[in-house]
C-alpha cells in the first residue's frame, strides 16, 4: 500500500461524537511505573502506538513480562529490585523522546552498561540534558557527539540525592530525574520550569514520597526512596494532543460541532483549548471529573465564524508545546497578526518544528516570519489555496503529517502528504476517525 496520501477535496461540514487514542504521555508513564510495582498491574485503552510498543519491549528486556490482548494489557511488576540486568543490553526507544529519557533515570544503577539507541529523528535529539542530571546521581554517560543517541548508561551501586534545576521547562528532564530519584536514599530536590505533570499526580496517586509545591512560574518538587507500589489498575482517558486536530478541524469548518468523548485535561496541557478560546473559537468542558488524580472531560467545539489574532502569553507555551503546528493553522486564518515567541524548544521535538510551521504556512500562502524561538503569522480570513502542495522529508514526524492532512483538508488545493505510517508513534486511528468524519 503506498506510503502516500492524496488530497483534493475540502470537508463538509459534521455534527459528530468521537473517542481519540489513549494518552501517549500517560501510556508511556504507565507502562514504566507497572515495571517496578510490586505485583500485576492491567491498563484498559493503553495506547498501542510504536512508542509505547517500544516502552513495552524496553521493559520485557529488562525482565518483565508483559501480555496485551484487544482491550487491556498487562504488566507484571517484580518492584523496584526486579529488573534483571543483562550483559550487552540494548534498548530501542524507537521515535520515543519520553521513553528514551525516562527510562534513563530507572536505570542508573544498572550493574552492566546499556545502550539505548532510537530512529534517525530520535538520534539527532539532545539527550545532554538528560544524562547532565543522572551524572549529578552517580551514574555516567557516554554520548554520540557528546549528546546524542546512541549512548551507553553505565549505573552505579553508590547514588546520592541531588538538587536539580530545570529550566528548559521539560517534563521529560523533570521526570527523568523524580525517577531517577526514586531509587536513591535521601531527599532529591527539584526545581523546575513548569510543565506537564503526569509524573508527579500518578506516583502522588501511588501513595509514593513525592511532593510538589506550585510557585509562580516553577514548581518545588521532593523526591524520597519509593515505597512499594500496589497494582495500578488504569484506564487511559484520551489524549489532549491528538484531539487537537481534529479540535482545529472543526473550528475551521464553516459550521460544525464535535463532542470527543473522556480526554485527559490535566490543566497542564490544555493550553491549546486556552489559546483556541482566546482567539475566539467556542470549546466547552462537559462531564469534568477527577480521575485518579488526573481531571478528565468530554471536549465540545464549535465552528468558529470570526478568529481573532492573538499575542501569546509566553505562559501558555509549555501546556500547548505539541500543538502548536495545529495552531499555527488557526492563526493561518484569524484576522490580523499573531504571535508566538519564547519556542526555542519547538526545534528540539521529533522535526524542528517552528521551521516546519513556518514552511506549511509559506505553502498555503500565508506571511510569515520566523526566528529561532519565534513566529509572526500574518493572517487571511480568506484564505483559499488552489495550487499542488508536496509534503515530505519532515523525519516522519507525526504531527507534520497530520497538521498537513487538516490544512489540506480546510484550505483546499491539492495536496501530496508523504510517510502516512507516522502516525503510528502517537495516533494509529487518525486517518480512520477523519474518514469516519466524512461519512
Ligand atoms: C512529554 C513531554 C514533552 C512533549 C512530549 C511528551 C512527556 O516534551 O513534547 O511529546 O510525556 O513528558 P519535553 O519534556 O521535552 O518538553
Amino acid at each position: 500500500m503506498s506510503n502516500t496520501i492524496i488530497i483534493k477535496e475540502r470537508f463538509k461540514d459534521f455534527d459528530k461524537k468521537i473517542h481519540v487514542d489513549g494518552d501517549k504521555s500517560l501510556s508511556i508513564r504507565w507502562v514504566l511505573f507497572a515495571s517496578i510495582a510490586n505485583t500485576k498491574s492491567v491498563a484498559q485503552n493503553l495506547l498501542l502506538s510504536e512508542d509505547v510498543m517500544a516502552a513495552i519491549n524496553a521493559i520485557r528486556k529488562l525482565g518483565i513480562k508483559v501480555t496485551i490482548n484487544k482491550k487491556t494489557c498487562a504488566v507484571y511488576g517484580k518492584g523496584i529490585d526486579g529488573y534483571q540486568y543483562k550483559k550487552n543490553l540494548t534498548i530501542n526507544a524507537k521515535n520515543s523522546g519520553t521513553l528514551g529519557r525516562l527510562i534513563l533515570g530507572l536505570l542508573i544503577n544498572t550493574p552492566y552498561p546499556i545502550k539505548l539507541i532510537g530512529d534517525k529523528s530520535l538520534s539527532k535529539r539532545d539527550f545532554k540534558r538528560i544524562s547532565d542530571p543522572l551524572t549529578k546521581f552517580g551514574a555516567t554517560f557516554k554520548l554520540n557527539k557528546n549528546k546524542n543517541l546512541p549512548l551507553k548508561i553505565y549505573g552505579s551501586k553508590k547514588l546520592n540525592p541531588i538538587f536539580y534545576e530545570e529550566n528548559k521547562g521539560s517534563a521529560q528532564c523533570k521526570s527523568a530525574v523524580i525517577l531517577g530519584g526514586l531509587r536513591v536514599d535521601g531527599l532529591t530536590i527539584i526545581k523546575a520550569k513548569k510543565s506537564r505533570n503526569h509524573t508527579e499526580l500518578l506516583l502522588q496517586h501511588l501513595r509514593q514520597p513525592v511532593e510538589s509545591i506550585s510557585k509562580n512560574n516553577h514548581d518545588i518538587i521532593k523526591v524520597n526512596k519509593i515505597k512499594k507500589i500496589k497494582a495500578i489498575n488504569y484506564k487511559i482517558p484520551s489524549d489532549i494532543s491528538s484531539s487537537a486536530f481534529f479540535i482545529v478541524l472543526t473550528a475551521l469548518l464553516k459550521n460544525s460541532k464535535l463532542m470527543i468523548k473522556n480526554v485527559n485535561t490535566n490543566p497542564s496541557r490544555i493550553g491549546i483549548i486556552t489559546i483556541l478560546k482566546k482567539m475566539g473559537v467556542k470549546i466547552v468542558l462537559k462531564n469534568q471529573k477527577i480521575y485518579k488524580g488526573e481531571e478528565n472531560a468530554d471536549v465540545y467545539i464549535e465552528s468558529s465564524k470570526k478568529l481573532k489574532s492573538i499575542n501569546c502569553p509566553v505562559e501558555l507555551n509549555s501546556g500547548a508545546i505539541d500543538e502548536f503546528l495545529i495552531i499555527f493553522l488557526v492563526a493561518a486564518k484569524a484576522n490580523g497578526v499573531s504571535y508566538f515567541r519564547d519556542l526555542s524548544e519547538l526545534n528540539q521535538k521529533e522535526s524542528p518544528r517552528l521551521k516546519w510551521g513556518a514552511k506549511i504556512l509559506k505553502e498555503i500562502g500565508i506571511k510569515n516570519i520566523v526566528t529561532k524561538s519565534s513566529i509572526k503569522i500574518f493572517g487571511n480570513p480568506y484564505i483559499k489555496v488552489n495550487k499542488k502542495i508536496i509534503i515530505k522529508n519532515y523525519l516522519k514526524d507525526h504531527r507534520v503529517f497530520m497538521t498537513s492532512i487538516i490544512a489540506a483538508h480546510v484550505f483546499g488545493g491539492k495536496w501530496e502528504i508523504h510517510d502516512k505510517n507516522s502516525i503510528k508513534t502517537s495516533f494509529p486511528s487518525f486517518l480512520k476517525i477523519i474518514n469516519d468524519l466524512k461519512k
